[in-house]
């Protein structure tokens, strides 16, 4: 699949990675931490291993130990060989309690919440979210926290959207529904392009009041409707041209994707067409800190991770979906999409 270079100001502008690694990186310090006080190192300084074989071992948990270890091998304190995670020189000169090179006193001073959230994950395989409370709940319980995350997702998702809506040929389509749209972000820019298109964004009650007023300035509302509820419980609108999912399914595990992409294949017309946006983390980009380091970031903060393309395929064909493709469009960021079978 080709996406067209696409057209205007939006198409040429640079792109956000820089941005994307600066952020990521709050979670470097974090994760070599808590490997530290884990005693990840010397253990596998000993024995090197698999992640799943290291959390049988350690009596951690599978999920959090692999999305600690592939970050720390993208990090250079780990290198992968036949499968199995092996201290880099540098780890064995620096990361092994008892050498005489040994940080750990020096990584200490760096202990804070975050290094307590991936200790979390790591030894429970359950998100940290806020001080151990649901993310979402949060954000449904206290307004300050979801308004936050509503406009810092605006924030992140402008340019990729602007980008996604300059390259991609909705020319034929009339109806379009994100789902988790947040405050409506891709939706809106695909409407302004799309002057026959009609979108529906679903999303939790919390981002109403921000989704509303950016409707109203952006003079979309009459094109792009709201439907707040539970994305889970609620219906989904059917006979849709096209279904988004805009860095939603890396907020979940297998068995709540697999839920949400059922309830996508029936909300699509016949010859509709699921699009999910969203990092998709390839063999050169299990080398970068900055995409492995959002992996662990989705899981301490959701439960999530991000999944690769082949992940991606299994969990759509076992929802009815056929035809899987994948396109770089935006920095980090691939527009994978699938038809129903
Ligand atoms: C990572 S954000 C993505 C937002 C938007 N798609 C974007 O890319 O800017 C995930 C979104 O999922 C929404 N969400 C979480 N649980 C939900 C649920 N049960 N029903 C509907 N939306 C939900 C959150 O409120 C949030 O807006």
């Amino acid at each position: 699949m080709t996406l067209p270079p696409g057209t205007g100001a939006d198409a040429v502008a640079p792109d956000d990675r820089l941005l994307m690694d600066t952020f990521m990186s709050q979670y470097r310090l974090p994760a070599v931490v808590a490997a530290d006080r884990l005693g990840l190192f010397p253990a596998l300084g000993g024995t090197p291993a698999s992640a799943e074989e290291l959390a049988r071992a350690r009596g951690l948990d599978p999920h959090g130990t692999a999305v600690l270890l592939e970050f720390l091998a993208a990090l250079g304190h780990l290198a992968v060989h036949g499968g199995r995670y092996h201290l880099t020189p540098s780890a064995h000169a620096f990361l092994l309690p008892g050498s005489a090179r040994y940080w750990g006193p020096m990584l200490g001073l760096g202990w804070d919440e975050r290094c307590a959230a991936v200790r979390h994950l790591v030894t429970t395989g359950a998100p940290h979210g806020y001080r151990g409370k649901g993310i979402w709940e949060t954000h449904e319980e206290s307004p300050r926290h979801g308004v936050q995350f509503a406009r810092a997702m605006h924030a992140h998702s402008a340019a990729p959207a602007a980008v996604l809506a300059a390259r991609l040929d909705l020319a034929g389509c009339a109806s379009l529904l994100e789902v988790a749209g947040g405050v409506g972000t891709f939706a809106m820019a695909l409407a302004r392009r799309n002057p026959r298109l009609k979108a529906t964004v679903m999303d939790l009650p919390i981002v109403e009041r921000e989704a509303k007023a950016l409707l109203e300035d952006a003079e979309l509302a009459d094109r792009v409707a709201l439907r707040t509820g539970d994305m889970f419980t609620d219906p989904w609108p059917d006979d849709q041209d096209r279904v988004l999912l805009a860095d939603v399914l890396s907020d979940w595990d297998d068995e709540h994707c697999r839920a949400l992409l059922e309830h996508a294949r029936t909300s699509l017309a016949a010859d509709g067409l699921l699009l999910i946006h969203q990092v998709l983390p390839d063999d050169a980009a299990r080398l970068s800190p900055t995409v492995t380091g959002y992996s662990l970031a989705l899981a301490v903060m959701t439960g999530g991770r991000l999944r690769t393309l082949p992940e991606l395929t299994a969990l759509l064909t076992a929802a009815g979906f056929t035809d899987c493709a994948t396109v770089p469009v935006y920095g980090h960021y691939a527009l994978v999409t699938a038809r129903p079978a």
